[in-house]
């Protein structure tokens, strides 16, 4: 099956609904970011594929996907050859830890290299593989997290790590500070930064980098 814009109409909804039924801070944001956006037969494009190492551990996390809603990982699991997954392009192993490159990335569905333009709005997938820290960061736009898989830690603006369950909505305000690590599970995960998406992400180790 070859991704279409019915297909990632489907996932956008699953998205939507799944995030009604959880509920949280940042949820209603979201929606109508997503109603404002056109999501239309015309406004749909293919991405260009690209691949990166971690899309090895997809597999593992659609199957733990599918305890949560199975209708989506197969929606996913159909896309996943179109998408462009990509890193951020200041991120090295130097600041993250070795083999770190190998093991995160994400794939706009929405905005940038996604299947639709997006109007200052993305909404994507984030792949973490097993036992990595990606550290603390921030940037303007307000964004929101859903873990698709179990287990997880998460914690923002210099708060104690806490674990996050599969399905339950994390968003972090514009500009606070927000880490992950995960253990022996990979983690896949939705963002959705909902506006100010121009400027990218920035480390919070490079800003002490530079003041040193
Ligand atoms: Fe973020």
């Amino acid at each position: 099956m070859t991704a279409d814009a019915g297909l990632v109409r489907d996932i956008l909804d699953r998205i939507e609904n799944g995030l009604a039924a959880c509920g949280g801070d940042g949820v209603a944001e979201v929606r109508e970011r997503l109603a404002a956006q056109d999501f239309s037969d015309a406004a749909f494009r293919m991405p260009a594929p690209a691949a990166k190492p971690v899309v090895r551990v997809l597999d593992k996390t659609l199957k733990a996907l599918k305890a949560m809603d199975a209708g989506m990982a197969d929606a996913l699991s159909a896309a996943a050859p179109a998408l462009h997954w990509a890193q951020s392009a200041s991120y090295s192993d130097d600041i993250l830890g070795e083999g770190f490159s190998q093991n995160y990335a994400w794939a706009q569905l929405v905005g940038g290299d996604g299947f639709f333009a997006g109007d200052d709005f993305q909404l994507g997938l984030l792949l973490l593989g097993p036992d990595r820290h990606y550290l603390d960061h921030y940037h303007p736009a307000p964004e929101l997290y859903w873990p698709l898989t179990p287990g997880s830690l998460w914690r923002k603006g210099g708060s104690d790590f806490v674990e996050r369950q599969q399905g339950e909505v994390i968003w972090h305000p514009s500009m606070v500070t927000h880490a992950t690590i995960t253990r022996k599970q990979p983690l896949l995960a939705v963002y959705v930064w909902t506006r100010q998406t121009e400027t990218s992400a920035r480390l919070c180790a490079l800003d002490e980098t530079a003041k040193a």
